[in-house]
């Protein structure tokens, strides 16, 4: 299946920015606006040479709110379970939820039934500005496709609120610098809620890396490879099919954060290296198109589906960064594999993986360290935030092991302690910015393409800033 240049018509969600018509995405986009698109993306730089830092995001903290006033925007999948641990995080008050499915939205009012939460509902296909524009909301949760998160992140900074939004945060490089641009000229946090930064074993791969333990880390092996196939095809979970109409619209890595952050994390991209230039190379699509066509046999809605080509089985891409470290990065959604993040961390003292499973660890000896002693590292390098994970976890239970709930906390209790958070906008800027990069590689025959320097040269002073260890602030309560 040949994808160029010349005849590949993109098909993205940038209706929305007034870019594009509708049809079976969520708008097109043709090969000349592609072209256009993809200069833009990558070849000049635009930004990279005319964007001026006006204030160092990297370490922002803003003045502490005693109680944090939310508005979540997309109440699909996503958006309901960041309100489950809101209502249990002291301080909050949900003050605002927003989707066009008016049975959406209200379901998820219905989940705060009992709580001291009482928002006010919106459904309109535009109120999302709405909730942006009140003036009692202090941050604004987006969990709409994303596609949407960088357009409704930059209104709602522009309209002075913090942001945090679901992965990745921008699906375009023009969005990614609107997002710093924005953030810098606001001062207001943009965090990209990436939960695999919080998963307990990358947790203390972290605080390993930072005690010296691998050496100096060379090299990341990364993914999220995990088959949505039955997800993507379901004509009823996801709104309006959008997840198959990107893989059907995008080529490259379409969903490179849940792998990238914690590995960006341990190699503290932006904060004394940052990613300089990647190569991408994808398979052809050897599932999703077959599962369209064996679906339009027996049922007309799939029908338009079966003539769409497909983002590639597997997507790889290799980063090579300022200090010659390198990364690798997968996205496979489609074959039946088992799922796989990988998360190898290779230094030149050490070295950590995390799938397949078990999670392992080796001291540098050629060998993985056994079980036993596996345990005795599990117990001296756990991070105090994975010890509160465990408390908080147990006391309501929550997505993803608890994961879910202490990212969700650790903003919470930042934002109340006015302290920085875990990532800032230039890690959602620098680790979105694979989605159209590696495209743009992909479309290039894999050619390497710059990363553009989000910072701007700032990553060479920039200090870590995940906070492993509570060193500040851990005093907001859970309330069961
Ligand atoms: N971090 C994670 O583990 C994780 C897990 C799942 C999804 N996600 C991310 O969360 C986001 C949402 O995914 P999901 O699974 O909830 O999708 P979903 O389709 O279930 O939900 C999206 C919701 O957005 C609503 N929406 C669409 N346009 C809107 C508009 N203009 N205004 C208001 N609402 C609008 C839809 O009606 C829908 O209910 C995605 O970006 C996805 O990548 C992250």
């Amino acid at each position: 299946m040949g994808i160029n240049r010349r005849d590949f018509v993109v098909k993205t969600g940038l209706a929305g920015l007034g870019l594009a018509g509708g049809s079976l995405a969520h708008g097109s986009l043709s090969a000349d606006d592609l072209h256009r698109r993809e200069d833009a993306a990558g070849q000049d730089q635009p930004g990279q040479t005319k964007h001026t830092q006006r204030f160092n995001m990297s370490g922002f903290a803003a003045p502490p709110l005693e109680r944090v006033r939310v508005a979540i925007i997309g109440l699909g999948q996503r958006g309901p379970a960041h309100i489950y641990n809101m209502k249990h995080i002291e301080g909050v008050q949900i003050k605002a939820l927003c989707d066009i499915r008016p049975k959406k939205a209200h379901a998820a009012k219905a989940k705060l039934a009992g709580s001291a939460h009482e928002p006010d509902v919106y459904t309109g296909e535009e109120d999302w500005k709405k909730v942006c524009e009140r003036d009692d909301v202090d941050l604004v949760v987006v969990t709409t496709p994303w596609y949407m998160h960088a357009m409704m992140s930059v209104y709602a900074m522009n309209h002075g609120k913090h942001v945090a939004s679901e992965v990745p945060a921008a699906g375009t490089l023009d969005e990614c610098w609107q997002l710093v641009e924005t953030a810098e000229q606001t001062r207001r946090h943009c965090m990209m809620m990436e939960n695999y930064c919080y998963l307990p074993f990358q947790l203390m791969t972290l605080n390993m890396a930072r005690q010296g333990v691998f050496g100096e880390v060379f090299h990341a092996d990364c993914a999220y490879n995990t088959s949505k196939m039955r997800n993507n095809f379901s004509k009823n979970l996801y709104w309006d099919m959008w997840w198959l109409r990107q893989y059907a619209a995008r080529r490259g890595n379409i969903y490179p954060t849940h792998g990238l952050g914690p590995v960006s994390t341990i190699m503290n991209i932006n904060r004394g290296d940052r990613f300089e230039f990647l190569v991408s190379v994808e398979s052809a699509d050897f599932m999703m198109n077959a599962r369209a066509r064996e679906l339009a046999a027996t049922d007309e809605f799939f029908r338009p589906f079966a003539k769409e080509t497909y983002r590639g089985s597997m997507s790889v891409t290799t980063i090579r960064t300022s200090r010659g470290r390198t990364i690798m990065v997968q996205h496979d959604a489609s074959s039946p594999s088992p799922h796989n993040l990988i998360h190898g961390i290779h230094g030149t003292k050490g070295a950590a993986l995390y799938d397949p499973q078990p999670p392992r660890i080796s001291l540098g000896n050629g060998a993985w360290v056994s079980p036993a002693k596996f345990e005795k590292l599990k117990q001296k390098y756990t991070p105090n935030i994975v010890k509160k994970l465990s408390e908080l976890a147990s006391q309501i239970g929550a997505g993803h092991g608890g994961t879910d709930l202490l990212e969700d906390w650790h903003l919470i209790d930042g934002l109340r302690n006015g302290l920085p958070l875990d990532q800032d906008v230039y890690d959602a800027a620098a680790w979105s910015s694979i989605v159209p990069l590696s495209q743009q590689s992909v479309l290039n025959r894999s050619d390497s393409v710059d990363i553009p320097d989000f910072t701007v040269g700032a990553w060479k002073t920039n200090k870590p800033n995940m906070d492993i260890m509570l060193e500040r602030g851990g005093n907001t309560k859970i309330l069961v």
